[in-house]
């Protein structure tokens, strides 16, 4: 049978870094994956997560099976994490975090719970978005569509393209926001845009599913919550992908949630039961050793204090590189105004280089990065970013 199949095609961005794997230039630079790097080009393992798992091994008396929602010391510690403890969505105990594996495992169980309860199969999400996104849902048995979201002119946000096509999509449909650090653009809504897309969405009866995967990693854990969180209104429905794969570097730990946000504390029984019920027939429980890291990072008060420390240091040595590159970008007479990259948020920064430049600099340069000009800039090094400009320079 596997002979008479046809190979499937390599993943768009997985991909990449395996060509990059197997290029013997010792200068070559990748700017593909979405992952944190230090100024050594190292992803490092954080100390705080070194403590919590020393502490692990110490108490840890069983491996035995969790529930197919976790352990309730993560669950409870995240949902908090998410809101801050005294939101609404809380203290009314309308919302429920369970443990996920990584953020992909939430984004797919929000398809199969959609395909299998939502009275619509149709999910809307950014043009563009990361490309896995359209892989999960149409996987799920979602029909995918897309509302326009970049400004290629400005750099910038497409805002009222972007509310005029919002307001088209059938009441029942679900729209798919990034909440912050938009991958792969960078670019996200202002505090005041979140209200009018929050207003938008459930006046129309739309419902909303925020991929939080990189709070954190814009402003801080409580300021990036401040806009897209005003999705959340009294009364009204949302399911929130969360990941821990960044802000915790916790990537090969598959560690992520999914929250539930309903009308009211017996209508978010039964959704989590039906969630519940879609995760047993996939995996039937999460990977534990994440999850425990987190619980046991954000219940001792020391090692959060570290953690936020740490997680400050991941933000700013992102803001440091997006500066050095719009400098050196400036420097080596590349055509064209770079401040956008110092406005644009988190990881990556949609650089607008085609396809044709992306394909040189592999070939001619050994510098890898995604197909649309997504660069990560949490891959840019003191070391690496005067030849990467030379590159860019040498492409335009
Ligand atoms: C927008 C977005 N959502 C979700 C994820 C999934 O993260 P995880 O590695 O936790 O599955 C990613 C990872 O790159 C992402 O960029």
């Amino acid at each position: 049978m596997f002979e008479l199949m046809d190979k499937a095609p390599a993943d768009p961005i997985m991909g990449i870094t395996e060509l990059y794997n197997t290029d013997t230039n010792p200068n070559k630079i990748n700017l593909s994956m979405g992952v944190f790097k230090d100024e050594q080009g190292n992803t490092p393992l954080l100390s705080c997560v070194k403590k919590a798992e020393a502490k692990i091994y110490a108490t840890e008396d069983t491996k035995a099976y969790s529930a197919i929602e976790g352990f309730s010391s993560f669950n409870d510690a995240v949902l908090p994490l998410i809101f801050g403890a005294d939101h609404e969505a809380v203290t009314s105990g309308r919302s429920a975090t369970i443990h996920t594996p990584g953020g992909s495992g939430a984004l797919r169980i929000v398809g199969d719970f959609l395909t299998k309860l939502s009275p619509s199969n149709t999910i809307w999400v950014s043009d563009p978005t990361w490309v896995n996104h359209i892989n999960i849902f149409e996987t799920a048995g979602l029909q995918v569509k897309r509302y326009p979201y970049f400004d290629k002119t400005t750099n910038g946000l497409a805002f009222d393209t972007m509310m005029s096509a919002l307001k088209d999509i059938p009441a029942g449909d679900t729209v798919l926001f990034h909440g912050c650090c938009h991958n792969p653009t960078g670019v996200d809504p202002s505090n005041d845009q979140w209200q009018q897309i929050s207003d938008l969405v459930h006046g129309n009866g739309l419902m909303p599913v925020l991929d939080f995967a990189y709070q954190g990693f814009a402003e801080g854990i409580r300021e990036d919550g401040e806009g897209p969180l005003k999705l959340v209104q009294p009364g009204k429905e949302t399911l929130i992908c969360g990941s821990f794969s960044k802000n915790f570097a916790l990537y090969n730990e598959r560690t992520g949630s999914l929250t539930a946000v309903a009308a009211d504390a017996a209508a978010v029984n039964i959704a989590t039961s039906q969630i519940k019920s879609v995760i047993r027939a996939i995996y039937s429980s999460p990977p534990a050793h994440g999850g425990i890291i987190v619980s046991t990072i954000l219940n001792d008060p020391e090692l959060r204090t570290q953690w936020e420390s740490e997680l400050k240091q991941m933000r700013e040595r992102i803001q440091n590189m997006r500066q050095l590159l719009a400098e050196t970008l400036t420097a080596k007479g590349v055509p064209g105004d770079h401040s956008f990259i110092t406005r644009q948020r988190g990881m990556f920064s949609f650089s607008g280089l085609n396809p044709t430049q992306v394909e040189q600099l592999k070939n001619d340069h050994s510098i890898y990065i995604v197909g649309n000009g997504r660069i990560n800039v949490a891959a840019i090094t003191p070391d690496n970013c005067d030849a990467l400009c030379e590159a860019i320079a040498n492409v335009s």
